[in-house]
């Protein structure tokens, strides 16, 4: 088939390359030329596992093709899928400019009858007033489809590969049969439904994700005051298949460019709507408060941050990522840094990406042994492999003091005390 995939984002990139690996002709299109002309020498802007492969394969085999002109893209394509930004605005509205003026764009150089299909997160129901901007400038027939993406960062090819399921909200049954046969070589179960509902499923399921580590996270803060171990507390009730073990680890937080977003944008969608969704502006409340509960922990301990000399091991909003995106790092080190701290950092990855988001505000080490050396407190904040089983004989050696905070819960406090650590968690004993 031939497909336009709108928008080199993290889903766009992924699905131009999936689809391309699966015979399709593909145009990614973006209007940022310097991305298309990196693309178009198969660089990704995004550090993802197995991207760039899969990317100079799909050049190779020409199935793959980047421009940032709509008419080059539109030419022979009968199937368009938007996969264009769509943040959080100021006021907590879903930002919908990119998807208007790529709808726009669209409508202006549509050339065949085409299916557009809406991957981006958008509030159910846009469809209705997308369906409007086409209408005031193209005669040429389409029709409106959504199949909401569900990949994570840091495994997005293989999640893309490997789906649990797939959604295909449609409005006929020629547009529901056109996006079965596009998703034909996947495993996965499949749903199909209407537009709305499937856009209702993105952020319902997101939604219940971010509930599910809130609970945690207010769960482990329930242990600390009454002594128990959250690991086993989750572990327990993970065990009940109604509940699943996933998805309830607690620590700083969870970060990144959707769950945060997304609460926030359901509770306003649920809001004009006419409903008050409490539950989810608890969810971001217990989240945003979840590294001051950290530091304040900490504080009982050492007195206050003032010229401390603080190591923070990772850097990305999780691990296998080099995206800053609401990272729970960065009210982590802003408040480090207004107490008066002195910070030095490593990302195996993400360092590059967080210059840009603290400047010299900070020092970042080549490796963790360098950043390690003389400080007097660690702060473990993303869960990378390289963090998960560290030679604590040698960063006991290394540091100048001896507090370890486990901002991912990876560790066991009896090992590190036998170590000679203050261990600083969330709900462990
Ligand atoms: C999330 C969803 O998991 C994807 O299904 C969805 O497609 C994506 O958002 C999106 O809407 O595009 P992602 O943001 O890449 O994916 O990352 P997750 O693996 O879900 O992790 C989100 C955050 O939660 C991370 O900061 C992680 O450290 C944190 N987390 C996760 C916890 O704090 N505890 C947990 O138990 C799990």
């Amino acid at each position: 088939m031939n497909i336009t995939v709108l928008g080199t984002g993290y889903v766009g990139i992924v699905s131009a390359a999936v689809l391309a690996d699966f015979g399709h002709n593909i145009w990614g299109l973006d209007i940022d030329p310097k991305r298309v002309e990196n693309l178009k020498k198969g660089k990704s802007p995004i550090y993802e596992p197995g991207l760039e492969e899969l990317l100079q394969k799909g050049l190779e085999n020409q199935k793959l093709q980047f421009t940032t002109d709509y008419g080059q893209a539109l030419e022979k394509t009968d199937i368009i899928f938007i996969c264009v930004g769509t943040p959080q605005a100021e006021s907590g509205e879903v930002e919908l400019k990119y998807v208007y003026s790529a709808i726009e764009q669209i409508a202006k150089n549509l050339q065949n009858p085409s299916l557009i299909v809406l991957k981006s997160t958008v509030p159910p129901g846009i469809h209705l007033k997308l369906k409007e901007i086409m209408d005031q400038n193209t005669k040429v027939s389409y029709e409106f489809a959504s199949t909401p993406e569900f990949l994570r960062e840091g495994t997005a090819v293989s999640d893309t590969f490997n789906p649990d399921r797939i959604i295909i909200g449609t409005e006929s049954e020629k547009a529901q049969n056109t996006l079965l046969e596009i998703h034909k070589g996947l495993p996965g179960k499949r749903l199909c439904t209407d537009i709305i509902s499937a856009q209702m499923i993105k952020y319902a399921s997101n939604s219940f994700l971010a509930c599910k580590i809130s609970f945690a996270n207010a769960i482990a803060r329930i242990c600390d005051l009454l002594g128990a171990n959250v690991l086993d507390v989750m572990q327990g009730i993970g065990m009940d298949n109604r509940i699943g073990e996933k998805f309830l680890s607690p620590g700083l937080g969870f970060g990144g460019s959707c769950f945060p977003k997304d609460i926030k944008g359901l509770y306003f969608l649920s809001k004009q709507a006419g409903y008050d969704f409490k539950l989810l502006d608890e969810v971001s409340e217990i989240n945003d408060s979840q590294v001051a509960y950290y530091l304040t922990k900490t504080e009982k301990i050492i007195g206050n941050f003032a010229d401390k000399n603080i190591t923070i091991l990772g850097l990305a909003f999780k691990p296998d990522t080099d995206d800053m995106r609401e990272s729970r790092t960065i009210p982590l080190v802003n408040e480090l840094l207004e107490k008066g701290a002195k910070i030095t950092a490593y990302d195996p990855i993400a360092t590059e990406t967080a210059k840009v988001v603290f400047g010299d505000k900070i020092i970042y080490a080549k490796d963790k042994f360098e950043a390690i050396r003389d400080c007097d407190i660690l702060i473990l904040a993303t869960d990378w492999n390289e963090f998960k089983n560290m030679d604590l004989v040698k960063i006991k050696q290394l540091m100048k003091g001896n507090i370890f905070v486990d901002g991912r819960n990876l560790y066991n406090p009896k090992d590190l005390k036998q170590f000679g650590f203050v261990y600083v968690g969330i709900g462990r004993i």
